[in-house]
């Protein structure tokens, strides 16, 4: 098959979170099992192609703004292609600065959807597949469904959408429309209309023949009340094509035997390394090495700091943690409040807990490397990738049992002395801390906690298994008959995806 595959991020070239891992290492995984994948990416700054692949015209509400095609080869099957505009991805971040996202997303993601597909009819490949990922590529089956792609042979390829984090959903007031290209027919419960606005992520959900999400268990949880926020109507009207995939990692990046980024290599066989890579980490850090310290567990955290991840809990322990028999460090960036948070208890107790505030890839794989436990509390996770890195690290996860994390960490149960990690359910600061008690505890017996890494380290977290799932998908999704949604001229209000209109579009 070949896939053409729209992203807003990807690894190596632009990365904000998972998303870029998973876009990173798909396409790879899908060439090993001898398919074709052209990822279409954002040429953000910095990012070089390699070869010029001429321009394509963009048709944008009445204007028409065109882009420059670049590619790179990034292995054998897999092509990144970069939508050129510096006008719109030529800046400093991704999506926004600080807090505050840029006021033209809708726009300058519009623009790279089309400019996706413009790309792709002028490439006269014959994709079967068009894959999106989250919002930022939600235009895309829209703009199929609704025939605006440029080119009678991609009409026919089947859409496929991936959402990674359904808590973003690229929501615009309705008066972006026509500068979108788009028409206000897609104001309805139908289409992209969302409680008076529209959405992005609900017209990839609603106009792509099959959806995924990231991990089975949050391909259930989605369609509850709690965890759908907001979609979980949406999602249950399209629960039979709704599919949980589980996220795999790339053993090329993370492998704890070859990680350039560890002084020292280890394995399962030979855990001997990991102490001397928790040594360096202490020192990196700037916590002492002295032997009381390298014998007390070393808690390691790298994550954005946001409530997803349960930093509301932890804010809410404060100097409690301090007051553990173990050492932190925390490798984050995000809000402001929980920043401070974070260096305030690290200036208070400067031989317990360090704190790096930014974004450091090598120093990421030092913690999974050199912690003795991971920790993410998280709220919701839709799978989470750290957890499966601390795995194949011999960092034992302590993690919320929710979302992605149910799926791959296994509690520890003492009478048979099986599990992969510790995980507690109810999402509160006791919880949390009784949690962490416990596995301190349970670390003091080595042998036991040696069982317990060498469980994880075990696990199968390739990303060849789920490669293959969703070669299955795509599999599905081109032999089924096309069943497009019900087209919004004809069809009444449809109340089922339980979305409440504040006001009718017509
Ligand atoms: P999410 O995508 O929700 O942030 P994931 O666990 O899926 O969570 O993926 C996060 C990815 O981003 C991991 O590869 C993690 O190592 C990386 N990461 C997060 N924060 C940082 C940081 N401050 N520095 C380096 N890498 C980070
Ligand atoms: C999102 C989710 C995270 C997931 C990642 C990759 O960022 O928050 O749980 O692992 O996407 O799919």
């Amino acid at each position: 098959m070949r896939i053409l595959m729209i992203a807003s991020e990807a690894a190596p070239f632009a990365k904000t979170g998972g998303l870029a891992d998973v876009v990173g290492a798909l396409p790879r995984a899908l060439a090993r099992l001898g398919h074709h994948v052209d990822l279409v990416l954002p040429r953000y700054r910095g990012i070089t192609g390699e070869q010029a692949l001429g321009r394509v015209t963009v048709p944008l509400g009445g204007q028409v703004a065109d882009a420059a095609i670049l590619s790179a080869t990034v292995t054998d099957g897999v092509r990144a292609i970069f939508v050129d505009h510096p006008a719109y991805f030529d800046r400093d971040f991704l999506y926004g600065v600080a807090d505050h996202d840029y006021a033209d997303n809708a726009e300058r993601f519009a623009f790279f959807a089309r400019a996706a597909l413009e790309w792709a009819a002028a490439s006269h490949l014959r994709h079967d597949i068009v894959h999106g990922h989250d919002w930022q590529a939600g235009l895309v089956p829209v703009l199929l469904h609704r025939g605006l792609a440029p080119h009678p042979r991609l009409r026919a390829a089947v859409t496929v959408f991936t959402i990674h984090n359904l808590a973003y959903q690229g929501i615009f007031d309705a008066s972006w429309l026509p500068r979108l290209g788009l028409g206000f027919e897609l104001m309805h419960a139908n289409a992209l209309e969302y409680y008076g606005r529209i959405s992005f992520l609900k017209g990839g959900i609603l106009f792509s023949r099959v959806i995924t999400t990231v991990s089975p268990q949050y391909a259930q949880e989605v369609q509850t009340p709690d965890l759908g926020f907001g979609f979980d109507g949406i999602l249950r009207h399209r629960s039979a094509d709704l599919v949980g995939i589980l996220n795999g990692i790339d053993y090329d990046q993370w492998d704890p035997a070859r990680d350039p980024h560890l002084p020292v290599p280890f394995d399962p066989s030979n855990l001997a390394g990991k102490d001397a890579v928790k040594r360096a980490l202490l020192e990196q850090v700037g916590l002492p090495t002295d032997s009381a310290v390298l014998a007390r567990p070393l808690v390691g955290m790298v994550s954005r700091l946001v409530d997803q991840k349960g930093f509301d809990l932890l804010a809410t322990l404060g100097d409690e943690l301090a007051r553990l028999d173990a050492s932190f460090v925390l490798l984050g960036s995000g809000e402001r409040r929980y920043e401070d948070f974070w260096l305030g208890l690290a200036a208070r107790h400067p031989g317990r807990i360090a704190v790096r505030i930014g974004f450091d890839e090598a120093l990421a794989h030092r913690i999974e490397g050199g912690a003795d436990l991971f920790l993410m509390p998280s709220r919701f996770e839709p799978c989470g990738l750290n957890q499966m890195y601390s795995l194949r690290y011999g960092t034992v996860p302590l993690v919320r049992a929710t979302g992605g994390l149910v799926d791959t960490v296994e509690n520890f149960d003492p009478p048979t002395g099986k599990g992969t990690g510790f995980t507690f359910d109810e999402y509160s600061p006791q919880a949390l801390l009784g949690t962490l008690r416990w596995a301190l505890g349970v670390y003091q017996d080595r042998a036991i906690w040696r069982r317990i890494q060498a469980a994880g380290m075990q696990q199968d977290l390739s990303w060849d298994a789920s490669a293959r799932q969703y070669v299955k998908v795509y599999e599905r999704a081109t032999g089924k008959v096309a069943q497009p949604p019900s087209d919004p001229a004809t069809e009444e209000r449809d109340t089922q995806h339980g979305i409440r209109q504040t006001e009718d579009p017509h």
